[in-house]
């Protein structure tokens, strides 16, 4: 059970970051100076309590804290499923019990982490970004996702919707976990769930998209 909570709550950080990235992503449609003043604004939050970056850098504590607690936990409570069954199955490779569900959260986590470790080199450090000029978010953001680089918008659109798929089983099992559900909440939950990722997908795919198709 304290995996699953460390599981859950660890999500539960995680997606709490994802809506505001979301959200803070789509003052691109505000033109590119408001997105810029945002990432700006994004370093100085508490100053002059906190130095500059200070929040920022809570933000990215927390944040890695999640992921390794997310992680660890997910790798311990498959390795106690497997011990669960330790008997293969005949004919084949599914020693590990569980629902479909479960094997496409364990892939589609594996995506998500390296989409992410890409992503952080392409708009945070810059370094595989074609402009990649520190707090020159818009300019960044529209070379990357340029016409001519569409395998790139492709692959975060892919990376995207993986992450649709994740948040919308995750969401379901973590609001189980931590006590939300019963018999007759079970469907509206499972609604809000998938509405909830469909929005968030939604609004994290407006912004390459966007770019690619020359909206903004
Ligand atoms: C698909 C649309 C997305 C766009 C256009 C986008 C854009 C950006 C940009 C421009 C930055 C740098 C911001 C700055 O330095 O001020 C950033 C940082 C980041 N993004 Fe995204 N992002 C997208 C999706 C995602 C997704 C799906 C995830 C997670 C699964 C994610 C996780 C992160 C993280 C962890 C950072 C680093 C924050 C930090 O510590 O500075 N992003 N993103």
């Amino acid at each position: 059970m304290l995996l699953k909570v460390v599981m859950a709550v660890s999500g539960a950080f995680l997606l709490l970051y994802l809506v505001l990235h979301m959200v803070g992503n789509l003052k691109i449609f505000l033109g590119g100076p408001a997105l810029d003043e945002y990432a700006g604004w994004l370093r100085t939050i508490l100053e002059p309590a906190l130095p500059y970056e200070g929040m920022l850098w809570v933000v990215r504590v927390v944040l890695a804290v999640s992921v390794v607690a997310h992680i660890v936990s997910a790798v311990l409570l498959t390795l106690r499923a497997r011990r669960a069954r330790p008997v293969k199955y005949v004919g084949g490779n599914h020693q590990v019990k569980g629902s479909y569900a479960a094997r496409t959260m364990r892939w589609g986590g594996v995506i998500i982490a390296l989409f992410v470790v890409y992503h952080l080199l392409d708009l945070t450090t810059g370094t595989l970004n074609p402009n990649g000029v520190h707090l020159h978010v818009y300019a960044n953001v529209a070379a990357d996702f340029a016409p001519s680089r569409w395998y790139v918008t492709l692959f975060y659109v892919l990376a995207v919707v993986a992450v649709g798929f994740h948040v919308r089983h995750g969401l379901w099992s973590g609001l189980q976990t931590l006590g939300a559900s019963n018999n007759r909440r079970e469907r509206p939950l499972k609604i809000v769930s998938t509405v909830f990722a469909v929005v968030l997908t939604v609004g994290f795919l407006s912004v390459p998209l966007a770019v690619t198709f020359g909206v903004v």
